[in-house]
């Protein structure tokens, strides 16, 4: 399949797409649009000409072939205990309705639709919604704080804001809608004023009295959604018309916002779904899923495929560190993916919060979002999968939509940090500085030939820097940003991101944004930020920080600019240690040398190289000086 695939993608991917219900089908004569990466403007487009909807194909072509009372989405909340199920019936009469409420408001074909919820029903709910009526929806990650949800309103410019009043995670709750007030003050200051705010009350984490409301803009979703039509007429959309927005982090301060159109997407994200995991009708399949993860592979491909789905609301410790596993057990998962860091928290709290449960239903084990290492691999492929259960690790992005490096289970042997072999249709290179490509056993820059169906299309607004970011760097290739070798068998092992993106617990941040949130603090003059390997989190953000003149180092500003971070990006992004920096080590032009301030953050201090080159060489000894303090 896979030579198939590379000798004949046009051959290859009809086949595939055929099986999906297409109004009209695509041009055969331009179908395979353009796979060529190697001259500008680059354009890629799949399957032209053909129009489709991806919410009929997940939804109701399913229901039509007999499953209508299959189990979708089984919801498991927080508390233990509480949970919800929906056949695919019953999710498609609840997409209908917001559906049919959206186009009341008068959501049209190409608005954008801003979606800031934590993991309920209703955030699959309402992407499925968004795409029945040809709605960009455009998902905020739940731990952003208002500022970044405000940047994002403010780029995509919603008709919608769709959120929840709150949310509980473990013992907290997160009041959502709090956040989402001042980010709607803060776009309408910036001229784009969002009329609807319409908001689920989530009344196990709080009741509606409680939350703060601003009449005329703001509804709840149980007063309106449910009084309208469980049918709703299917909008059909082109090929290349957007389905969704999904901002992530780059290497400058402004979040990029991917766009991801529908039939190539749709396409993709099944179809790796499906070899990936080894998807059987009978699989009951329980994603960890946050950002792209939460689109791809707990929304569309699941669905697309007709799968039964877990999602889980709460924390994975909580109450103790074997909730995964009880999970698993409860619903019988088969198909169980998460991310590496997950995997070496629960490691260090021991075998027994695993053993304690039989976990007899799981198959094939996933792991996704950063680079996974060999001894938590061993101890997911040992432990929780009773050294039974084939691990796929799969490496892919948000820019990338769906799988693109990945084991299929059974398919050939494993060996513990790699993620093996391209998926079908993708032709991974490794190149070097100069761009050259390097074959056999080495290491390089990981880039990728030709386009593949789930590929975004372009930075919202931005073309110009989808060029420049990707296809620039190594002129003929999509630049990935990770870091990759391969060894003498031919496998990948991914080691990292090689720019100025920090992946701590698989989110991705970008220095240059937390550095401007540290500078926008009055007292700071500076700020150098820099990822330092974390035994849990994978990286953590490590930022050297100036001070403006005269302003002494305190205990009580170290936690100030921490929170300032908190503030500006989300929790997530907060740095895990702040080191004073008189003077930051700089080229005589100016230039911040990060590769010294990565070795002195890592104390790996007889690796620092020559500094000579340095404005003033002797910032060094000074940074050394201040590192333990
Ligand atoms: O560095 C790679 C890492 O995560 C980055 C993409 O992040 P994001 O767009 O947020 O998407 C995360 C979920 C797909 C990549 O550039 N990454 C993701 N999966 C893996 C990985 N690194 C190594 N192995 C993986 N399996």
């Amino acid at each position: 399949m896979y030579k198939k695939s590379i000798d004949d993608p046009a051959g290859f991917w009809s086949e595939i797409a055929s099986e999906f219900y297409w109004k009209e089908k695509w041009d055969p004569e331009v179908y395979t649009g353009n796979l060529d990466v190697t001259t500008g403007p680059i354009k890629i487009e799949w399957f032209k000409g053909g129009s489709t909807n991806i919410c009929y194909n997940a939804l109701d072509r399913n229901i039509e072939t007999g499953n209508g009372d299959k189990i979708a989405l089984y919801w498991e909340g927080n508390e233990p205990g509480s949970d919800v199920k929906l056949t695919y019936n019953e999710l498609l009469e609840k997409v209908c309705q917001l559906a049919n409420y959206l186009k009341h408001v008068g959501v049209k074909k190409g608005d954008a639709v801003v979606i800031y919820l934590p993991m309920l029903m209703e955030l699959p709910i309402a992407m499925l919604a968004c795409a029945r009526i040809g709605a960009v929806h455009s998902v905020v990650f739940a731990g952003f704080s208002a500022e970044s949800l405000a940047q994002r309103i403010i780029d995509c410019k919603p008709k919608v804001v769709i959120t929840a009043n709150a949310v509980r995670r473990g013992a907290k709750a997160i009041h959502l809608k709090d956040i989402v007030d001042n980010a709607l003050t803060e776009s309408e200051k910036s001229g784009v004023p969002v009329g609807l705010c319409l908001t689920y009350e989530n009344h196990l984490a709080m009741e509606r009295g409680a939350t703060k409301w601003q009449d005329g803009r703001d509804i709840w979703w149980q007063d309106v959604v449910p009084e309208f039509p469980t049918k709703c007429e299917v909008e059909w959309v082109d090929s290349e018309d957007p389905l969704f927005l999904l901002y992530t982090s780059g290497s400058t301060g402004k979040p990029k916002g991917v766009l991801h159109t529908t039939g190539g997407y749709m396409v993709y994200t099944a179809t790796t779904f499906k070899y990936a995991f080894d998807y059987k009708s009978s699989d009951i399949y329980c994603a960890d899923c946050g950002w792209i993860t939460g689109h791809s592979y707990v929304t569309y491909g699941p669905l697309l495929n007709g799968a039964t789905v877990v999602i889980f609301e709460g924390a994975p410790n909580y109450p103790d560190a074997g909730r995964s596993w009880d999970i698993v057990d409860k619903y019988k998962v088969t198909i169980f993916y998460t991310a590496p860091t997950l995997i070496r928290s629960l490691m260090r709290e021991g075998n027994e919060y695993v053993t304690r449960y039989s976990r007899k239903s799981l198959r094939v084990l996933g792991s996704v979002g950063e680079p996974i290492n060999p001894s938590a691999w061993r101890w997911f492929y040992n432990v929780v999968g009773n050294s039974r259960c084939p691990i796929s690790d799969t490496w892919w992005q948000t820019e990338t939509g769906g799988f693109m490096i990945t084991p299929l289970p059974g398919a050939w042997p494993q060996k513990p940090g790699s993620a093996t072999f391209p998926f079908f249709g993708v032709q991974p290179v490794i190149v070097d500085e100069k761009g050259n490509e390097i074959e056999g056993e080495c290491s390089g820059y990981l880039c990728i030939k030709r386009s593949w169906p789930g590929a975004f299309r372009t930075l919202y607004g931005d073309h110009e820097r989808y060029e420049t970011t990707y296809f620039k760097p190594f002129s003929g290739y999509y630049f990935s940003g990770d870091g990759c070798s391969r060894d003498k068998d031919g496998y990948h092992w991914l080691t990292g991101r090689v720019d100025d993106v920090i992946n701590v617990s698989g989110h991705r941040i970008g220095t240059a944004e937390v550095e401007s949130a540290l500078v926008s603090h009055p007292q700071c003059a500076e700020a150098a930020v820099v990822g330092v390997e974390h035994e849990v989190k994978g990286q953590g953000i490590y930022a050297f920080v100036t001070l403006v003149d005269g302003v002494p180092y305190s205990e009580e500003l170290r936690k100030d600019l921490i929170s300032t971070v908190r503030k500006q990006i989300g929790a997530f992004a907060a740095p895990e240690k702040i080191h004073w920096a008189p003077g930051l080590p700089k080229t005589r032009s100016g230039k911040i040398m990060r590769r010294i301030l990565r070795k002195i953050a890592s104390r790996q201090l007889d690796e620092l190289g020559d500094i000579s080159t340095l404005a003033d060489p002797s910032v060094v000894e000074q940074l050394i000086a201040l590192g333990d303090s």
